[in-house]
């Protein structure tokens, strides 16, 4: 028996860095995916990939940080499946992606809900959403040091074709959102910058918000549980307490949270061009208040913002590198990348990559 896996990467219309905040994001998963085929082993398990890597382990040693960063997805999803079953068969893993890492795509998320979903099978292991979400969001945690939300695996977990899910990340309450965007397309542009910062800076933002909440809970004697309920008021009422950079983060998550719940009601009723304005708003909060965007996506969006074929822009996911997100005439793709793409190479000498981001369904698996 042969367990075959294929987890897809998500692209978020619009909501960043609003999970961890209780807030909304309105995300949808990719046509590209990771595949995994899985296979019961007696002796070792081994996983081998298309990208060069491969490692081979006992599922039954103790679990020991790699030096090898990507193996850690691997050995923490083992470690923590043994958390529920101690003893876990070996298994043969094969991996092949479509779907580019370090491009803000969550192939990471892709990659452990894969894992997780395969070896919870050849385990006898029932897992439903939710406990697949838990788990991939503490190897996440423990194993790799990102203290990301949970809108990645949700949405891979959950996806439907051509469909955009309004989360609210407190209470997992969803509405599926028919994407249909008529002439348009999502492009979304790979900066090709390998986002280093990214999780310090990431980590760094998680914190900033649980202090700023902490703070206004203080001076406004309230019991917010996330920063995204804060009423304006109470915000204006906490801003010299808070300082300069908390009251920026702060406004930036209230503001962004607006424009999902905006953004959802837009395109419930086919208006693209608002909900493109909003994609630009979004785009300066990111930079100007959250300040996890950085030069390279900045241009992007500026030459989008120029283009008249292009309705809406912005740097998506954790930032500091990765994609934008444009929402563009398809007839105008080729011309729109033509014009940037030297400009982008000699201002930047890096290679810009456009990818279309088609909506489409979430994680499936067929046992062969
Ligand atoms: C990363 C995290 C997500 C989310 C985004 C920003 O992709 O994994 O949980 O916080 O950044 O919106």
């Amino acid at each position: 028996m042969k367990i075959h896996i294929k987890s897809p990467g998500r692209v978020n219309l619009i909501g960043e860095h609003t999970d961890y905040n209780g807030g909304y994001v309105f995300p949808c998963a990719l046509d590209l995916t990771i595949d995994l085929l899985f296979e019961k082993k007696s002796k070792e398990s081994y996983v081998n990939t298309d990208l060069g890597y491969s490692m081979s382990f006992d599922t039954n040693t103790a679990y020991k940080k790699s030096n090898n960063h990507w193996e850690n997805y691997v050995l923490g999803t083992v470690n923590e499946l043994k958390q529920i079953k101690s003893k876990l068969s070996n298994f043969s893993c094969l991996i092949k992606s479509t779907l580019p890492s370090g491009a803000g795509i969550s192939s990471s998320s892709a990659l452990v809900c894969g894992l997780i979903k395969g070896l919870s099978v050849i385990n006898n292991i029932d897992l439903d959403n939710a406990e697949i979400i838990n788990l991939s969001r503490n190897v996440e945690h423990k194993y790799i040091g990102v203290l990301g939300g949970i809108m990645d695996q949700f949405t891979i977990l959950n996806a439907k074709k051509n469909m955009g899910i309004l989360l609210d990340c407190e209470n997992l309450k969803t509405k599926y959102i028919n994407l249909d965007l008529g002439e348009y397309k999502l492009l979304l542009i790979d900066t090709n910058v390998k986002h280093n910062l990214a999780s310090t800076e990431y980590n760094k933002r998680v914190i900033e918000c649980k202090q700023s909440l902490k703070i206004i809970n203080r001076v406004c004697n309230s019991i917010y549980s996330n920063l995204s309920q804060v009423k304006e008021i109470d915000l204006s009422l906490s801003k010299n307490k808070l300082g300069q950079t908390l009251y920026k983060r702060a406004s930036y998550i209230l503001n962004e949270n607006q424009r999902v719940m905006k953004s959802a009601n837009f395109l419930e009723n086919n208006k693209l061009k608002e909900f493109g304005q909003l994609m630009f708003e979004s785009h300066l909060g990111l930079k100007n208040d959250y300040q996890v965007s950085c030069k390279e996506l900045d241009f992007l969006v500026e030459k989008a913002k120029e283009n008249d074929e292009i309705l809406g822009a912005r740097m998506m996911g954790g930032g500091f590198g990765g994609c934008t997100i444009n929402l563009i005439k398809e007839s105008s793709i080729n011309k729109f990348i033509e014009a940037i793409k030297e400009e982008y190479f000699s201002k930047f000498a890096l290679a810009l990559k456009p990818i279309i981001a088609n909506p489409d369904i979430g994680i499936q698996m067929k046992i062969i």
